[in-house]
């Protein structure tokens, strides 16, 4: 006879926090939001952890290299997706892995034979001022001089004449020889006064610029999350099809983490692939998933996942609900999947991080997952509306909106994620294609959500993510005192702050 849980499931929606004793020092300031993100051992420290609970979902509509450097400067990790080819993901890794804060690839620039008039049409296009006076042009062949809108008087000049008549030619110019730190290159800045700090190697030849004014962006980052040779942190996607040609390329080109990425994991193709990597590539980290019981949680960790995801059918683009009749609620299978990794632990004394994937709404949601024992969560929509995300900005009915469509939709057609070892297609759709509500900069809105899971931990008395998980009070709400969680029984008057 088929097993019966004795007792439904649930969302997030459906619980609240209630408030613990908090002490003087338990105020915002002090709250310490880093992670675990790969297995350890009792005593030990994790190879990787994160210092936001934020990993960003492995969907082409939300992950790509661009979305990465701006996740990790914030302190979290995105899994660049894996429904493309080896070589596009890898060149995305490489790009996150090469990508050094605050020294940029000049994207303005001239020949000494150019004219001015070519200067102010540059000027238009980029929107930047300082331009790159190269041999050829090009951002990175002998530097010659600098030229800024600065240099010349529209109306004035002859705007046919030479670039070289007007520039600062190199002779004159303050710059830093490649390998040079940023802060090294900041004290060029203020010791000479400059705008920009173009830096050449040894042929002359340029390589970056720095700008003054990026130096306040990198000092707003006090979270980023770098390797060892400071670098971003990155992570990647991978199925069970062709991992052992995907993860050399995804190790060769620098990536942190890898995820198996699947909308059901407990299967033998998973664990032979967990198998087949760890046993050719001993140090390469890899979570598996997705599972929503106990009972694929032990499977996972038996198999060597190093991290597991948790989530079948909660995802906003996500209708394998629909499809299939196969799921679970998203709070009741972080739950109990937490519940079977502490007993994993107290066991075997290795602790398996656990990752709630889909369903994610409001911020509360995020603090909810965290308090039931999530080590950190992963999303698609929220990244999705930000301006960093890979896809199209557009106006819908009179409002800015961004594309957003699940990996098992037709648009993306990612069979892997769907594979249940038949067919290399996509029988049928488990994902819609949508558009989500744009909402900005990813740091602006990361900043504010975790700002308030920051302040509800302080209501619960906790400082760290594992206080939190001990001492948090949670209970399931009725609907009647759901509707009384929003504004009621008043007429609402127009206002910009909406429950995120
Ligand atoms: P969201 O944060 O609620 O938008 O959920 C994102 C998660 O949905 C992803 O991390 C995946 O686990 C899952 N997902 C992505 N694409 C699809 C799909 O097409 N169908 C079902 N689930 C999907």
């Amino acid at each position: 006879m088929a097993y019966f849980f004795e007792e439904p499931s649930h969302t997030f929606s459906e619980y609240l926090l209630v408030p613990g004793y908090s002490s003087a020092d338990c105020i915002p300031a002090n709250v310490n939001l880093q992670t675990p993100v790969v297995k350890f051992k009792k005593g030990e420290k994790p190879a990787l952890s994160m210092n936001i609970p934020l990993v960003s979902a492995v969907m082409q509509s939300v992950s790509d290299d661009k979305l990465a450097i701006a996740l990790a400067k914030e302190g979290g990790i995105s899994f660049i997706y894996g429904s493309q080819t080896i070589e596009n993901q890898a060149a995305m890794v490489a790009r996150v892995k090469g990508y050094k804060a605050g020294f940029v690839t000049s994207d303005s620039n001239v020949s000494p034979n150019s004219t001015l008039q070519d200067v102010l049409n540059l000027k238009e296009k980029t929107g930047h001022s300082t331009i790159a006076v190269t041999q050829d042009g090009t951002p990175n062949s002998k530097l010659e001089g600098i030229i800024t809108s600065r240099d010349f008087r529209v109306g004035h000049a002859d705007m046919n004449a030479k670039v070289s008549e007007y520039m600062t030619p190199f002779a004159e110019l303050i710059t830093g020889k490649d390998g040079i730190t940023l802060s090294e290159a900041n004290e060029l800045i203020w010791k000479h006064k400059l705008n920009s700090l173009p830096i050449i190697d040894e042929a002359g030849k340029l390589k970056y610029m720095v700008f003054r004014k990026d130096y306040a962006s990198h000092e707003e980052h006090p979270l980023e999350l770098l390797d060892s040779q400071h670098r971003y942190i990155v992570g990647a996607g991978i199925n069970t099809r062709d991992y052992m040609e995907r993860v050399p390329a995804l190790l060769e080109a620098g990536v942190d983490i890898m995820t198996l990425d699947s909308s059901e994991g407990f299967t033998e193709w998973q664990r032979r692939a967990l198998q087949d990597i760890h046993a050719k590539w001993p140090n390469a980290k890899v979570g598996a998933g997705n599972v929503v019981d106990a009972d694929g949680f032990k499977f996972l960790a038996d198999a060597g996942a190093d991290f597991v995801k948790i989530g079948i059918g909660g995802g906003s683009i996500c209708i394998t609900r629909e499809q299939k009749g196969i799921g679970r609620g998203q709070a009741t299978a972080t739950i109990e999947v937490a519940k079977a990794r502490d007993e994993y632990y107290a066991k075997t004394g290795i602790y398996i991080p656990i990752c709630s994937d889909g369903g994610i709404v409001h911020d509360y949601h995020m603090t909810l997952a965290l308090a039931m024992g999530a080590d950190f969560v992963m999303l698609g929509r929220y990244f999705a509306r930000f301006d960093e995300s890979p896809t199209n900005k557009l106006i819908v009915n009179g409002n800015y909106v961004k594309e957003y469509w699940g990996e098992g939709s037709n648009r993306a057609r990612n069979w892997q994620r769907y594979d249940m070892g038949g067919a290399s297609k996509l029988s049928f759709e488990e994902g819609v294609d949508s558009y989500v509500p744009y909402a900005g900069s990813l740091h602006d809105n990361v900043s504010m959500s975790m700002s308030k899971i920051r302040h509800t931990m302080c209501n619960c008395g906790a400082v760290t993510i594992p206080e939190l998980q001990e001492k948090a009070k949670i209970t399931l709400v009725s609907q009647a005192s759901i509707n009384e969680g929003s504004a009621h029984d008043v007429i609402v008057r127009n206002t910009s702050l909406r429950a995120e």
